[in-house]
């Protein structure tokens, strides 16, 4: 099973002879191509549409593998005891926050979460902090012209609140192979930002102050890795 270079990323990630709970699992490639390979001990895929789950079982017949397939939003269906890693990959940052929001079993500290928000991935690292996850490692990959950023994340952590203009990097992405690079690119895309919000006729002050202290964040930090 070919994995895309996203979701191959993700796969690095996850511990070898882990128990791995996919939630939004779609088709299932993620914890099959896992299995296939034997590096997991186990997986369930677990996700909102029926579509999806016919889908990954269908994929699951054709390799002969056993996937536990679960029909549940989030992690409703699946108990902490059977998985030691969760992956929540293709879905919004909100969505995932309320997925986590939902099964407070995932702050245990015991649970490593794989985290890849399609957008509002400041928002997320917000949200986790506040919430007593670490963010212990950003890894970037890139797919045709995307860049995607994978959180690895585990709960029992200090809770932190951490203003949103202070949550477009954190110290783990700042480890991270590439960082320099994918932070040119968001310092781009945010200077981008801020000047339209200046051009405007009716700017919010308040938008445009976190603006400003959200570009001279990324500025900073690509000073100090350059
Ligand atoms: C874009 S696909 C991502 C599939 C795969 N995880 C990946 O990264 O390629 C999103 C999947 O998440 C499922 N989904 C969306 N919201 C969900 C929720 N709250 N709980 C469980 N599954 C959800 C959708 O049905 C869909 O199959």
């Amino acid at each position: 099973m070919v994995l895309t270079p996203r979701l191959a990323c993700i796969a690095t990630l996850v511990p070898q002879g882990a128990r791995l709970a996919d939630i939004g699992t779609d088709h299932g490639k993620l914890p099959l191509s896992l299995l296939i390979e034997g590096r997991i001990a186990s997986a369930i895929g677990s996700d909102i549409g029926k579509g999806p789950l016919a889908h990954a079982a269908r994929n699951a017949r054709e390799h002969g593998v056993s996937l536990s397939l679960r029909l549940a939003p989030g992690l409703d269906a699946v108990r902490p005891e059977e998985c030691d890693t969760v992956s929540i990959a293709g879905m919004g940052g909100q969505t995932i926050a309320e997925i986590l929001q939902a099964a407070p079993w995932t702050a245990d500290g015991a649970h490593l979460l794989l985290l890849q928000p399609m957008t509002m991935v400041y928002e997320l690292r917000q949200w986790l902090w506040a919430h007593g996850y670490a963010i212990e490692r950003e890894t970037l990959c890139r797919e045709d012209r995307r860049r995607y950023v994978v959180l690895s994340v585990r709960g029992g952590a200090e809770v932190r609140e951490v203003p949103l203009s202070q949550c477009a990097l954190s110290p783990a992405l700042l480890q991270a192979p590439g960082a320099a690079e994918y932070l040119r690119h968001l310092l781009t895309r945010e200077q981008r930002a801020l000047a339209g919000m200046e051009q405007a006729s009716r700017a919010d002050n308040g938008r445009l102050t976190e603006q400003r202290a959200l570009v001279h964040e990324i500025e900073q930090a690509l000073e100090g890795l350059t």
